[in-house]
This record gives structure tokens, C-alpha cells and sequence, in this order.
């Protein structure tokens, strides 16, 4: 499973990259108005420092507004996807946009079938938002299982990135599902490598160590 990280702060971006794990990138606005500076040098920046898919949402509602709106924004950097609300206008700049290759990512997912659309349309990813689901009590995770299924059927080419992650067992749910990408808050990859058996393990090692070298 590819793994992104969701945000648009450069240093953690920075510091996730220098793990080694990372593969892409994928902001909202919500996440590009906490950050300063100058969006569009952001996120040239933020694409040469990873090397892959960089998420970045359009913001207009009309079909022709979109494409226009992304073409612009692919100008940025070859690495920019496009992210795009599904909407019926969203639906036909996507259409549009996957014939002149540039890539969607068909963002605020929340059924099986609005990601069978975006997949028909020609989006190059799909991001079902879990987190979002589970906090109006359904299993966003059941989302997950019921698109890879139906992608499973066809040859759309269409990867399910899994979206709004709360916490790590999303991530291994993810994983476990088969879904190709999890975009995955700072906060959550943090945690991923944390185990306080692996804290008190290194602790104990560390400590016996000691004695060996003392001798
Ligand atoms: C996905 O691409 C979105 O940026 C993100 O995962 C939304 O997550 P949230 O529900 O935590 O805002």
C-alpha cells in the first residue's frame, strides 16, 4: 500500500520524507490555510520534495471553471493531481481533464456509487473520507471494502485512496483490504511506529549493553 501524507506543512512533509516511507501528498484548503506563504510556491516545493502525486483541490463549481482552474494548477508542477468534489460539474471536468492527461483525484467520497462515477469518468483516484463516516455513526472502513470490491470487477485503473484516517487501525484496515493508498494525518504516522513494548524493549537492550561494554 502506497503511503501519502495529508497536509500541506512542509516540515512535516520534510521529516516523513526523510523516513523513507513516503509516496505522495494530498491537501484540502482546510489543510493550505493553516500554512503561510505563497500557495503556489508551496506546493512546488512540497512536489520537489517527494517525488510523487501531489494532491491539490479546485475550487470552482462549473465544469468549464474546473478544468480551467486545473490546468492552471498543473502548470505548477508535473507531480500536481487534481482534486475535485464529486458533483455532476465535477464529473464532466474529470471526463475532460483524463482524456488531456492530467490527473483527479475525485475527492468527498462518501458512497460506492459516487466512486463508481468518478472511476467511469476517468478520475486516476478515488478518496472515500472514513474518519468523516465514522463520526456519523456508519463504518467508513465498510466504504472501503464495498469500492475495492466493485473496482476489483473492471478495468477503470482507478486507485482507492483511503481518506479522513483518524488513527492506525485505519491504516492497517487499509492495508489489510488491499486499498492502494492511505493518505495519513502527521499525527497518525507518528504513531505508527510507537509501541511501548518496542520502548521498554530498546530500554532493556540498552541497558544490558552497557554491562558488555563495561567489562
Ligand atoms: C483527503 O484527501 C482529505 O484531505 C482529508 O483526508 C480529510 O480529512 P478530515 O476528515 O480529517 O478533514
Amino acid at each position: 500500500m502506497k503511503i501519502f501524507i495529508d497536509t500541506a506543512n512542509i516540515a512535516q512533509i520534510e521529516e516523513v520524507d526523510s523516513w523513507g516511507i513516503l509516496d505522495g501528498v494530498t491537501t484540502n484548503p482546510t489543510l493550505v490555510a493553516k500554512e503561510s506563504g505563497d500557495f503556489r510556491t508551496n506546493v512546488r516545493r512540497i512536489c520537489e520534495i517527494v517525488g510523487g502525486p501531489v494532491s491539490v483541490e479546485a475550487m470552482s463549481s462549473k465544469a468549464d471553471d474546473i478544468v480551467k482552474e486545473a490546468k492552471d494548477l498543473a502548470k505548477i508542477h508535473p507531480s500536481v493531481v487534481i482534486k475535485i468534489p464529486i458533483t455532476e460539474e465535477g464529473l464532466k471536468a474529470t471526463r475532460v481533464l483524463a482524456k488531456e492527461g492530467i490527473k483527479v483525484n475525485m475527492t468527498l467520497i462518501f458512497s460506492a456509487n459516487q466512486a463508481l462515477l468518478a472511476a467511469k469518468a476517468g478520475a486516476a483516484y478515488v478518496s472515500p473520507f472514513v474518519g468523516r463516516l465514522d463520526d456519523v455513526g456508519q463504518d467508513g472502513m465498510d466504504l472501503i471494502v464495498e469500492i475495492l470490491d466493485i473496482l476489483d470487477n473492471y478495468d477503470f485503473g482507478t486507485e482507492v485512496i483511503v481518506a479522513s484516517v483518524r488513527h492506525p487501525i485505519h491504516v492497517a484496515q487499509a492495508a489489510r483490504m488491499g486499498a492502494h493508498i492511505a493518505t495519513i494525518p502527521y499525527d497518525v504516522l507518528k504513531k505508527m511506529f510507537k509501541h511501548p513494548l518496542t520502548d521498554i524493549g530498546i530500554e532493556r537492550f540498552q541497558k544490558d549493553w552497557e554491562k558488555v561494554t563495561k567489562r
